[in-house]
């Protein structure tokens, strides 16, 4: 019988054919390091939206909030509601834009923060609440659009607009906010010029005479950056994950990827000299050739355009992908492991032994950014946590006698599969 057929429990159904793992450690020791180059009265704000990057949202958040982030970010109401039924009771400030009374309604009712960056905007969430039962203050986050181009007021009418939001007694105004475009390129002249105008917003904010509220500019790239760029609050994505936004920063923290991609050998043939592999036949054997099938493909998202041009790690070992990637299965010249079997596991993304393949080196054959690779794994795949983090406090105790873990979520990487 293989390993793998040996338990029935839940945990290792769910470790069957493909998944995703989860270092609770890893993100937790993410979260306290970045929380170190912060000032002790700055605060961190995780941004989970997109299930926090594929990462799996409360989970991540209930992490993050457990290691000194005290905000959470998300882009849509939806993803503010996951939050609040996982009873999650931290600030959750809404990213996306807030435009219709039925928009309002949901978050005040579910006590999310809207960002609004029009003053249409603020007059409809005003006059919304003025119709509604809703009595305490409603707290808004004002956007200025500084050079990002997305979302929020010019920078230069950052005055008239904070005036405006200020006069509606509904809305109380808890903090105001640009986004960075260029902040992970080395050259940083777009990013200063966006942090200057920001400056000038908020002394016209000033010279108003209007009490300045919480202010924040900065992403992962920019907390890394400078200090000068954290102002009351950073926004931080991508870091919290284990990922370096851009080269140039990562002798900056010493950050730990969080999340892994496995999978399962299915079948193991012998193929002879001359025989082609998968769809298209992008891929014909020279050789006798050991072939292993996986069950994972496009449709949980290893993206088709890595057919024949990625490693996988299997015993610690590089192991070449061939053939085109199926929906749901794809191929690997196992010339190298003659005695592999069925069962045993392959790791796409993460590490195995000595070796890894990072998100990172997908991004750069895809032409794309590592934020895309993470979000582009699919709910087919289960998220497994491992490495529950050991509280600081209590971090002498041993594992064994800790009261609140699960068996699932004290794995250490891949020892439930030996
Ligand atoms: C407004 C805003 N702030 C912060 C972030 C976090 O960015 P990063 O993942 O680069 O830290 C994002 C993500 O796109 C965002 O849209």
């Amino acid at each position: 019988m293989l390993s793998w057929e040996k338990s029935s429990s839940v945990a290792s159904m769910k470790r069957e054919r493909a998944w995703v793992e989860i270092d609770l450690a890893a993100l937790a020791d993410n979260v306290r390091q970045l929380k170190r180059l912060l000032l002790p009265a700055t605060e961190l704000m995780t941004v989970v939206k997109a299930d926090a990057y594929g990462h799996g949202a409360v989970t991540i958040a209930q992490t993050a909030l457990q290691c000194g982030a005290t905000w959470l970010g998300v882009a849509t109401i939806p993803e503010g509601i996951e939050l609040r039924e996982a009873g999650i009771t931290a600030p959750i400030l809404l990213l996306g834009a807030t435009n219709t009374p039925e928009q309002i309604r949901a978050i005040a009712r579910w006590q999310l923060q809207p960002t609004l960056g029009t003053p249409k905007q603020a007059l409809v969430c005003a006059e919304t609440l003025n119709q509604s039962t809703h009595r305490s203050p409603f707290p808004v986050h004002l956007k200025l659009d500084t050079g990002m181009s997305r979302l929020g007021a010019p920078w230069q009418q950052s005055a008239e607009f904070v005036q405006l939001v200020q006069r509606l007694p509904q809305l109380q105004i808890a903090s105001l906010y640009s986004h960075l475009a260029t902040a992970d390129d080395p050259n940083e002249a777009v990013m200063r010029q966006q942090q200057a105008r920001f400056n000038r917003a908020i002394a016209q904010i000033r010279s108003a005479g209007i009490p300045l509220p919480r202010l924040h500019l900065a992403n992962s790239a920019a907390t890394l950056a400078d200090a000068d760029l954290h102002y009351d609050l950073v926004r931080v994505g991508l870091a919290t994950y284990g990922l370096h936004p851009a080269p140039h920063l990562q002798s900056k923290i010493n950050l730990k990827p969080v999340l892994q991609v496995k999978a399962r050998v299915t079948q193991v043939k012998t193929l002879q000299p001359g025989t082609g592999v998968s769809y298209g036949y992008q891929f014909i054997a020279d050789r006798q050739m050991p072939l292993a099938v996986v069950g994972i493909g496009y449709a949980d998202g290893v993206p088709r355009n890595l057919s024949n041009r990625i490693d996988v790690l299997i015993r610690g070992q590089r192991v070449r992908q061939v053939g085109s990637i199926t929906m749901d299965q794809l191929m690997l010249d196992v010339t190298n492991l003659p005695d592999l079997q069925e069962g045993e596991i392959v790791t796409l993304l993460g590490q195995d032994g000595k070796e890894q393949i990072s998100t990172e080196d997908w991004a750069t054959l895809l032409n794309t950014i590592s934020w895309e690779i993470l979000c582009s794994f699919k709910h087919r795949l289960p998220r497994l946590t491992v490495n529950q983090p050991i509280p600081p406090q209590i971090s002498q105790v041993k594992e064994s006698v800790l009261p609140h873990l699960e068996p699932e979520t004290v794995a250490r990487s891949n020892s439930l599969d030996s």
